[in-house]
């Protein structure tokens, strides 16, 4: 099958590894991409030097379409974007920002954009930005997330209703079944962090990825709310956020407990006690470490055979 997301972005399947701090790497990416799907480098956990030799690796290892996503928030993020733009990157996903900034610069420059968005308000902002693509992202996703905490069985239908360029769903994605639900509210392309987060080529630490595969329902919440609502493991570092928020601690407070390099010492350095566990709720249903290829190829089997057993079935009623 071909569809706008393929099209654009030069891919066979239209399965995206969202950018993901201390996970995605040019390992990750170039995976991803040389199994058909679009990998993308998160830059959000690089150092500008770090960054160019990430691309660099990444070209070297795959001939296929990559991109990398920005974070908005991104302190270097004028020296990112000129790395980005000189390394002849095509494809970026913004995220965490608002979409006017960068987005006619890097289409000048022959960069397709995504932006990704919590809500169908934004996504609107988007369009009227002139960004190629909406990711539109659910609360069940991992790592930062919307303060309206809507989930994606509802967001999707809203955000297809609202613009009318290329939408890509994201939150609680995991599966195939769940490509094909995203697919019937509307979606033409799926982006996963979760599921990618867990395979051989994530740098996220193998105590990490252990952790994760044995996660329950349950096992993660929306938490950090008073600064940016982030969905964590409950881990002790997890309890002494939520005692302090209970308590009423004030935004600086809040900071100062987070202090800097929580997420790398969890997830990166593998500190389960002390660190920043961000993963989505989808990690219930994960019970393995695959290698990237593996995640897609059964992801689009599993999609195949879902859609044709809902169609030879005959669903109707
Ligand atoms: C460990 C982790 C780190 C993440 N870091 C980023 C990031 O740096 N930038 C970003 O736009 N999204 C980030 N995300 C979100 C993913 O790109 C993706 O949109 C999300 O994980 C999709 O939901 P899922 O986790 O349910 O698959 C992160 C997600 C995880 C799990």
């Amino acid at each position: 099958m071909a569809n706008r997301i393929t099209s654009l972005f030069g891919i066979k399947y239209p399965v995206i590894s969202g950018g993901m701090v201390w996970c995605s790497g040019w390992k990750l990416a170039s995976a991803v991409s040389n199994a058909g799907g679009l990998g993308l480098i998160g830059a959000g956990s690089m150092y500008p030097d770090v960054l160019r030799e990430h691309i660099q690796k990444c070209k070297a290892a795959t001939d296929k379409p990559f991109g990398v996503n920005v974070p908005l928030m991104y302190p270097d993020i004028e020296t990112i974007m000129d790395i980005i733009i000189a390394e002849g990157v095509k494809i970026v996903f913004t995220s965490a920002g608002n979409p006017k900034l960068w987005t006619k610069k890097l289409q000048d420059n022959g960069i397709t954009v995504a932006h990704v968005v919590s809500s169908s308000k934004f996504a609107l902002k988007c369009q009227e930005a002139g960004v190629d693509v909406v990711v539109a992202e659910g609360f069940e996703a991992g790592g930062h997330n919307g303060r309206e905490e809507t989930s994606t069985m509802v967001l999707i239908p809203q955000v297809r209703q609202s613009i009318h360029i290329p939408l890509i769903a994201a939150g609680g994605i995991g599966t195939g079944n769940a490509m094909l639900a995203a697919f019937a509210l509307g979606a033409e392309g799926i982006q996963m962090g979760t599921r990618f987060a867990l395979t051989q080529e994530s740098s996220a630490s193998q105590e990490f990825k252990e952790l994760c595969i044995g996660l329950k329902e349950g096992d993660t919440i929306l938490s950090l709310k008073k600064l940016s609502p982030t969905r964590l493991i409950k881990n002790e570092f997890y309890n002494n956020v939520q005692e302090a928020e209970d308590r009423g601690a004030s935004v600086e407070e809040m900071r100062e407990l987070l202090g800097r390099g929580r997420s790398k010492k969890g997830i990166f350095e593998g500190n389960l006690v002390e660190g920043e566990l961000e993963i989505g709720q989808v990690s219930s249903l994960i019970d393995s470490i695959p290698t990237a290829e593996e995640v897609v190829n059964s992801v689009i089997t599993e999609y195949n055979i879902r859609l044709e057993e809902m169609t030879s079935n005959n669903m109707k009623f």
